[in-house]
């Protein structure tokens, strides 16, 4: 979960900011109602002493009548007609998510109550939408290339198994014998009972891959992320992040004892400079915290520009590979690769739930480092590890991503193809530059929508809605493999442009996207 952190974050002045900073350009201020009436106000009372002015109002009264059909396809009169439906919305929402539930019930005219609360207003809608509800779809079998979804074979075309390794027997054999050999649970956490040798051999594998003396690893991604930062930081210490920085990586900064961090604008690191040199103490030390590829965007994070500023100010580098390991760089090693191995980080975190065909989550580090996050990883002392099964497929897939190189060359191929087909019949996907593409509309109604064409057609696609993406830029994350022909990705373009022209945006929405100038 990226962007604004909508939901988690306590109401405070910051929060009503933002709500405010949303709401806002649907809304007419008090101030706006200022210049007419102090205008009819001054036109009464020359009414008052001149029939010459009863004329002119006469007129001007006509005058509006006359061009009420211009009147109303002016953007202030729109805004006018917004600010009376969303009024209340932002009356009543006590986050930033409520402002989208709500506002949502608006548009699809559902009724709602007075003071109603977040759970109520969510309840309506699962109600309303009934069997078009667009998450958690029930799905069978995916160790085939389609899948059942709600007793439909379809393809899965937002999956995160970018090297198809999830569909690969050899990962999947080396895991039932894994869990053979070791069983399925483990005693506890690794401090007490729980230190199964199978997992050391994962974290030599890890350490291996990224060229660090040591890894360790946790039952998930958002475990390790967290944990990276909560154990690591001091109180005191100046955090600062890229503003889209995964919400494991933001629970980690709460959780620590520095407690909040800065944060710049997506890849901006003049403004992250800015940031440091105006607000940094001489003796705080400085953490800085980016992702590899990031997740709902799909562009990569400058780590050069990142480990210079870094190295200027005497920082602490952490890198989220989750999505990075295994789709950039020639051979999969990440971002590091990506930018021929010139720049490092000093943390690596990430997760085995994306190219690596399996659950749990590691850092990689140096030895010290790794010793000392034995006992001050919160999810690693007070959280059991992940099972033999799971780093079974954990080891054998970082094998094979060893062995079979063009694995990763093939995914980057498709991904460039599925990009361009995207770019060239004009959907819009951002700065994506890897497998993950967002295709970006700015309608959350017609994405459900769009969402239930697709699947009708027989593909299937998560929708991406806020709190994970900004509320008026609801995506589809498309994900191209490695496996997938060329057929197979224009199909996929077909099926957009069939959806798109059977799914127009709501009408209201588009009156928003006018008025906001989107
Ligand atoms: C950037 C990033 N970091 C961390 C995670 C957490 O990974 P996991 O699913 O293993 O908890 C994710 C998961 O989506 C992610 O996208």
């Amino acid at each position: 979960m990226d962007y604004l952190d909508y939901k988690h974050e306590p109401i405070n002045k910051e929060v009503e900011e933002k709500k405010e900073k949303f709401v806002a350009p649907f809304i007419l201020k008090k101030r706006h109602f200022i210049l007419p009436i102090i205008a009819t106000s001054l036109l009464y009372l020359a009414y008052l002493h001149s029939t010459a002015m009863v004329l002119l109002v006469i007129t001007t009264y006509l005058m509006i009548y006359i061009n009420r059909h211009t009147i109303k396809k002016s953007i202030w009169y729109k805004k006018l007609n917004l600010w009376f439906l969303y009024r209340d919305v932002q009356k009543m929402s006590k986050n930033l998510n409520q402002v989208q539930l709500l506002l949502t019930k608006k548009l699809l005219e559902i009724p709602i109550g007075k003071e109603e609360s977040e759970v109520k207003s969510f309840m309506d809608l699962i109600d309303y939408f009934g069997m078009k509800y667009p998450f958690m779809n029930m799905i069978k079998d995916t160790k085939e290339e389609r899948i059942w979804v709600q007793g439909t074979h379809m393809r899965c075309i937002s999956s995160y198994s970018y090297l198809s390794l999830t569909e690969d027997v050899r990962v999947q054999n080396f895991a039932l014998e894994s869990a053979k050999k070791y069983s399925t649970g483990n005693h506890g956490p690794r401090m007490l009972c729980g230190n199964l040798c199978i997992l050391e051999d994962l974290e030599k594998d890890i350490a291996k891959f990224f060229d660090r003396e040591g890894a360790l690893v946790f039952s998930s991604g958002y475990l390790a992320c967290m944990s990276a930062i909560a154990g690591y930081v001091q109180k005191g210490d100046f955090l600062i992040m890229d503003k889209l920085c995964h919400n494991s990586l933001k629970a980690g900064v709460r959780l620590s004892l520095a407690g909040s961090a800065h944060y710049f604008k997506h890849n901006n690191f003049e403004e992250a400079e800015r940031i440091i040199a105006k607000k940094k103490k001489k003796n705080q030390r400085l953490i800085m915290i980016i992702e590899g590829v990031y997740s709902m965007d799909g562009d990569i994070g400058h780590l050069d520009k990142a480990r210079k500023l870094c190295d200027k100010y005497g920082g602490t580098l952490i890198l989220d590979e989750a999505h990075s390991l295994g789709t950039i760089g020639k051979t999969g090693r990440g971002t590091e690769e990506y930018y021929d191995f010139k720049h490092k980080a000093d943390i690596i975190v990430g997760t085995f739930s994306k190219s690596i065909a399996s659950v749990g989550g590691y850092i990689a580090c140096s030895n010290d480092l790794r010793t000392y996050y034995t006992l001050y990883a919160p999810g690693l002392v007070f959280s059991a590890p992940l099972s033999a099964y799971n780093t079974g497929a954990a080891i054998k897939s970082f094998s094979i991503i060893n062995q079979e190189p063009e694995k990763v060359l093939k995914l980057q191929e498709n991904s460039t193809y599925l990009r361009n087909k995207f770019r060239e019949h004009k959907f819009n996907i951002g700065n994506s530059e890897t497998c993950v593409i967002p295709v970006i509309f700015n309608d959350p109604l017609q994405t459900i929508n769009l969402h239930y064409f697709m699947k009708k057609k027989g593909f299937f696609t998560a929708a991406v809605m806020a709190p994970a993406c900004p509320i008026l830029e609801p995506r589809f994350r498309i994900t191209p493999n490695c496996t997938q022909t060329r057929q197979d990705l224009d199909d996929i373009i077909n099926v957009f442009i069939e959806a798109r022209d059977a799914c127009p945006p709501h009408p209201k929405f588009k009156e928003i996207k006018e008025v906001l100038g989107l």
